[in-house]
């Protein structure tokens, strides 16, 4: 989406559509002209209740410069978060784009309470720009070809330098979500761990970041026998792929984020029923978000240097297959017990996490599409928090509410570890009490990280992924997690 600023005001910008936000009823638009007033009445006898996301989009019949207005509901402001704002965008530049709006104009000035002029556009921004994407590269019967489409912010800023910084951010960090979606929405097929190594090695060519690749031998010798007891029973290598980012602050020390990409999850030979199976290529997802996010992190040049590593297999049953009971080493030299070959996402992180470690990092986060039972304690609406230090997941939570997502912390007692020691190996894969499915994966994790480096693990098995249309998305992946991570980045 192309993305500007013009300090003119709204009322002369002749567009296909102008975006109106609508808080508690009210449309947000700055200035007391003849706009606002007629908006306001109409919107109090129409059923139009400015609930989030809703849409109306309607025609102007000469009576603005623009052909058509779009009012986006916010919800009530007590309600109001950067994740409504973001996802209202989104929501009202897919209705426009029904509408066949293509040049969309809004204000820049925002006048939401709680949300500074900088992050209305940033966020604005990013979300229309997400709000235009559709996964529709397998479709044969080709939609027309149309131009991309347009968005300005009209109106004067009050600091018009941070706002263009604002834009350049956002337009940066939507590109690096929608190439990345592109991958992220590919299925098992199509996306095996081969392609996500050509995919990364190519965007950090264009972008300038570090990259390599361990295969299947140079797994062996670093001793990555978790990860590749993954693949065992797969056509398709395990890889590990490391991109590196050298921050302007040369003394820094990396931050290191770890991505779980498993191309495609069948349980293997603890096979999940087809209906759990149908969308397993999104298992990639932690992955994706941390190949997004280091895109965003080469392009934007934060300060701290940041280290991303994915951890690519396929999960397949075969006669070469990981039996449930069978023992491995993991690269940390721990021993486990691989009592269900459906717990495998722990198997590929563990020694993804070890060689973390020789990167000697400031801190460490791992994405990944870990757990059902995510779901059962959060639903589809928050990614779950599980980590060695209080504090430091305080830091992802807030940085998660900045950048529209929501994250929530569970806790990560003793009582958890002890669930996950094995009964022949030192730890087991699955827990002995069937329970806290969430907080035991991270326990299992726990074991592989220092508790002097401050750790986290984010779940993202709820948020990863859209099964049915949303008024502010497409189906596909979310890419949950990358916007939290650039925000936590960008502050650090
Ligand atoms: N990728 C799945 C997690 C998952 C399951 C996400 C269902 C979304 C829906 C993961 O590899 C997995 O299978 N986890 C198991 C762990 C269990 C065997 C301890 C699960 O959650 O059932
Ligand atoms: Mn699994
Ligand atoms: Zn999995």
């Amino acid at each position: 989406m192309k993305l500007t600023l013009t300090p003119r005001p709204l009322d002369t910008q002749a567009k296909d559509g102008w975006i109106i936000f609508v808080q508690n009823k009210k449309p947000l638009l700055s200035g007391n002209g003849a706009l606002p007033k007629l908006l306001t009445e109409q919107i109090k006898k129409s059923n139009f209740s400015g609930d989030f996301a809703q849409t109306a989009v309607f025609p102007m019949f000469g009576k603005a410069k623009a052909d058509q207005l779009i009012l986006v509901g916010l919800g009530k402001g007590n309600t109001f978060q950067i994740e409504t704002l973001e996802r209202a965008a989104a929501a009202a530049v897919r209705a426009g784009q029904k509408a066949g709006i293509k040049s969309f104009a809004t204000e820049s000035t925002g006048s939401i309470k709680s949300v500074s002029e900088t992050a209305f556009v940033h966020t604005v921004a990013r979300g229309a720009a997400w709000g235009s994407y559709n996964f529709d590269s397998f479709k044969t019967k080709k939609k027309k070809r149309t131009a991309e489409p347009s968005l300005v912010f009209a109106g004067t800023c009050k600091n018009a330098a941070a706002c263009r910084r604002a834009l350049a951010e956002a337009e940066i960090e939507a590109e690096a979500l929608l190439s990345t979606a592109d991958l992220a929405n590919l299925p098992g097929n199509l996306a095996p761990p081969q392609k996500i190594a050509s995919w990364s090695a190519k965007m950090a060519k264009e972008t300038g970041l570090a990259c390599s690749v361990l295969n299947k031998a140079d797994l062996k010798k670093q001793k990555c026998n978790a990860l590749l007891s993954v693949a065992a029973g797969s056509g398709t290598d395990a890889k590990i792929i490391t991109l590196k980012y050298k921050g302007t602050d040369p003394k820094s020390k990396p931050i290191v984020l770890v991505g779980k990409t498993i191309t495609f999850d069948s349980g293997g030979l603890s096979l999940k029923p087809s209906k759990h199976m149908q969308w397993m290529q999104f298992d990639k997802c932690g992955g994706m978000a941390v190949l997004a996010a280091m895109k965003m992190v080469a392009l934007l040049k934060p300060k701290t240097s940041v280290i991303g590593i994915l951890t690519v297999a396929e999960n397949m049953p075969s006669g070469g297959a990981t039996r449930p009971g069978d023992i491995v080493k993991s690269r940390s030299g721990k021993t486990i017990e691989i009592l269900n070959t459906d717990a495998e996402g722990r198997l590929a992180l563990c020694d993804a996490l070890d060689l973390a470690l020789t990167h000697k990092p400031a801190a460490i986060v791992d994405l990944a599409t870990l757990t059902g039972a995510v779901i059962m304690a959060l639903g589809h609406t928050a990614a779950a928090v599980v980590g060695n230090n209080h504090r430091f997941n305080q830091k992802l939570l807030k940085a998660a509410e900045a950048g529209g997502e929501r994250l929530w912390e569970l806790p990560l007692w003793q009582e958890h570890k002890d669930d996950m020691k094995g009964t022949f190996a030192d730890l087991q894969n699955i827990s002995k009490s069937s329970t806290a499915g969430t907080i035991t994966g991270g326990a299992f994790l726990s074991e592989f990280v220092p508790d002097d480096i401050p750790w986290a693990h984010i779940d993202i098995a709820g948020t990863a992924w859209e099964e049915t249309p949303k008024a502010w998305m497409a189906p596909g992946v979310t890419l949950f997690g990358a916007r939290t991570l650039i925000e936590w980045i960008k502050g650090i």
